[in-house]
């Protein structure tokens, strides 16, 4: 639970940041939603956050290109032989799922390698698709019997975390330096280095 639940957590906030920086353009959206729905003169609340629903999708689509948990079933063997796809699965086999593959998939995902949130939204598409591990187009959380058990907390944390960082601040570059989205799978799919940013603060309105 430690390990699942925080460093997933921390990292994909690390990514969720990153993006907002590389489209500055998708930061002003999300402060406008917040502008709209909390303003800026209260704290953001728990209840506010079923309204977020660009943030929302920012999330989702970061959670699609970069998936702090790119591979599923690690730990899993099949108990008894089966078919696959055509496919030969002897008992006692470890077979991982490659979401982060499948997530990327250009027969699955209109320009896959464009980081677009709209694609999420119902008339784009349609593609208003959920990320629970019904749809196995995005499952970053998993699917079936050992899906993720913290997915809705997780959500809610790095939401709120987000939602409430961005109230108060804006998230720029750190000076010339360019955001570099190389990956570095540790115990999750981390930043291989670390994001630095220049931080302002948002005027707060009475
Ligand atoms: C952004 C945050 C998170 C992501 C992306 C994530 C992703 C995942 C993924 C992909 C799995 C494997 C599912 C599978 O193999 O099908 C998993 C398992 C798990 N997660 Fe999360 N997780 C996150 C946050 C959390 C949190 C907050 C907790 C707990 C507080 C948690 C607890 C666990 C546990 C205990 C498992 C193992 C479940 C099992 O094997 O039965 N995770 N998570």
């Amino acid at each position: 639970m430690i390990f699942r639940g925080t460093d997933t957590v921390a990292v994909l906030m690390e990514w969720i940041l990153a993006r907002l920086v590389l489209h500055p353009q998708v930061q002003q959206k999300v402060h406008e939603e917040i502008d709209t729905v909390v303003g800026r003169s209260r704290l953001l609340t728990e209840y506010d956050l079923t309204e977020m629903v660009y943030l929302t999708a920012v999330i989702k689509e970061v959670l699609r290109l970069h998936p702090p948990g790119p591979l599923l079933s690690w730990a899993r063997l099949s108990v008894s032989d089966t078919l696959v796809d055509g496919y030969h699965i002897p008992k006692g086999t470890t077979a991982m799922v490659n979401m982060w593959a499948i997530m990327r998939d250009p027969h699955v995902w209109v320009r896959p390698l464009e980081f677009n949130p709209e694609r999420f939204f119902n008339n784009c598409n349609n593609m208003d698709i959920s990320i629970w591990g019904s749809d196995l187009r995005i499952a970053p959380f998993g699917s079936g019997r050992r899906t993720c058990p913290g997915q809705n907390l997780a959500m809610t944390t790095v939401t709120y975390w987000v939602a409430s960082l961005l109230q108060k601040f804006q998230f720029g570059r750190w000076g010339e330096s360019s955001i570099d989205l190389s990956e570095m799978l540790r115990l999750s799919c981390e930043m291989a280095n670390p994001l630095m940013v220049r931080i302002h603060s948002r005027k707060v309105c009475s």
